[in-house]
């Protein structure tokens, strides 16, 4: 509304402007030397002034249609938030230290306490979710691979190790506010919670069930989740729809939004230190935020303001000895893109990328401004690549050592100050 109002005061002015000058070209020496009559004045005129409309048409049309774009998005914003049961977070955007204007930090929404009927449904989810009973050998649960407490809801480890010890070939990433993801996995294959919650139970590296039909008999065998189910879901009881509704519904309270970063957004001052607040400009001015954005620092956030964005990017965009050195190009992979993953609790979620092959967090920085950003490290530049459009052969951005750890400091501030889930 702002820049409606905005527009309504340049717009104003751009019409005077141009009326004023109409007013002159009509009356002034230029058309009476020109002799023309008095409609031909006007019509001289007219031609000399529609530069000045056609201005003012475009700005009309450009401020008309970015606003209803973020207008819609706001109101998609609220709207899924509502549904969900969330309470919509605060939307003081960073006002206060002018060095962060510019940029839209947001916080981001908190799972309504009292989740009504649903309370239930998260806690039977809840158990699911612990029981090894969903695994072929009793021996994996989803926990096993997203331990909330201990990794921030990932397992630690490169990549995954399912039933029989098997290893797959991704890291696991965090189910912590998977919730707000408009895709699910590194390359945002599945659609929702619920359709990425059959892809482990009956993958023969995870839990290695052969059908969900089977998990579903084996429930049933459980007295206790029989009447659960029974409680929860009424008379439809134990089915596989219920189980994954379940499951889901535990994991859409799996969201942490109360970290340093969201009480500065929200206006606490003294919440970020002020290495922090460097890190945070940093983070912003070299280009992290271009993907890293909205309140989960990823595109892919359907709370963001990029609800339409599947945020698929390529990675990395630019090779170097990095990718060497850590393998980072996936094999078999045609297209290389990867969903832009949230920052949030990155600081226990090592070890890093889809692959899982950095533990530490100041060197992941530097691989993502080389690989994504084509900067320069102390010790790394990417490729020289050289083409008609661009060309990353000449000096290089450069991200210095310092740079680096002020980032990884900010990183910090979206973890939790204690582990509550
Ligand atoms: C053997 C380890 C393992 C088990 C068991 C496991 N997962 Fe995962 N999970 C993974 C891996 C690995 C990925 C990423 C796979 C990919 O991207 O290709 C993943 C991805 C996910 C994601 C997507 C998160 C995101 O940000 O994209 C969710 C949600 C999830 N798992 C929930 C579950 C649930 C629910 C269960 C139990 C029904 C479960 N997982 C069992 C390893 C596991
Ligand atoms: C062009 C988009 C883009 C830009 C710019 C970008 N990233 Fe990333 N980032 C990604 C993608 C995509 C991945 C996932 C890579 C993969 O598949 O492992 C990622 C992964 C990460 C990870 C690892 C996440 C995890 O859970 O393992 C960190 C940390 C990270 N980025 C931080 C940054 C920082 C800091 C910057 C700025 C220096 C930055 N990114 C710039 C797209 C981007």
């Amino acid at each position: 509304m702002t820049s409606l109002a905005g527009f309504h005061i340049v717009g104003l002015i751009v019409i005077l402007c141009g009326l004023l000058g109409i007013w002159f070209i009509v009356g002034s020496d230029l058309s009476k030397g020109l002799k023309l009559p008095l409609l031909g004045r006007i019509v001289f005129g007219i031609a000399l002034g529609s530069g000045v409309f056609a201005f003012m048409l475009k700005y009309f049309i450009f401020i008309t249609v970015e606003e209803s774009t973020k207008r819609r998005a706001a109101e998609f914003h609220k709207r899924f938030l509502a549904e969900q049961n969330y309470s919509i977070p605060p939307t003081t955007a960073i006002k206060i230290n002018p060095n962060l204007r510019g940029a839209n930090w947001q916080s981001l929404a908190q799972p309504v306490a009292n989740l009504k009927t649903n309370l239930s449904a998260a806690e039977l989810g809840k158990e699911l979710f612990y029981d090894k009973a969903l695994s072929i050998n009793g021996e994996v649960s989803c926990a096993t691979c997203h331990d909330i407490v201990k990794f921030g809801g990932t397992d630690g480890k490169p990549t995954a190790t399912g039933v029989f010890g098997q290893i797959g070939p991704r890291n696991s990433p965090s189910v912590k506010n998977a919730a707000f993801m408009k895709t699910q996995f590194w390359d945002g294959r599945a659609k929702s919670l619920e359709e990425q919650a059959k892809g482990p139970m009956t993958n023969p590296i995870e839990m290695g069930k052969q059908s969900l039909g089977d998990v579903v008999s084996r429930l049933k065998q459980d007295e206790y989740y029989a009447k659960a189910f029974n409680q929860v879901y009424g008379k439809t009881g134990i089915t596989e729809t219920n189980l994954l509704n379940a499951i889901a519904t535990y994991e859409r309270t799996l969201i942490t939004s109360d970290t340093p970063y969201d009480k500065y957004v929200a206006g606490d001052l003294k919440a970020l230190s002020p290495q922090q607040i460097k890190g945070m400009k940093k983070f912003y001015s070299i280009g992290c935020k271009n993907c890293h954005d909205g309140p989960d620092f990823s595109r892919a956030g359907v709370n963001s303001l990029y609800n339409g964005s599947d945020g698929l990017r390529i990675f990395p965009v630019y090779t170097s000895n990095y990718s060497r050195q850590y393998d980072l190009i996936e094999k078999n992979s045609k297209s290389r893109t990867f969903r832009i993953p949230s920052l949030r609790n990155i600081t226990e979620t090592a070890p890093y990328f889809h692959n899982g092959k950095v533990n530490n967090l100041e060197e992941a920085v530097k691989i993502m401004a080389v690989s994504q950003l084509g900067m320069a490290t102390k010790n790394v530049s990417p490729d020289c690549i050289n083409n008609n459009s661009f060309s990353t052969c000449n000096k290089p951005k450069y991200l210095s050592d310092d740079d680096a750890k002020d980032i990884v400091e900010f990183l910090k501030s979206l973890s939790q100050e204690k582990n509550k889930n």
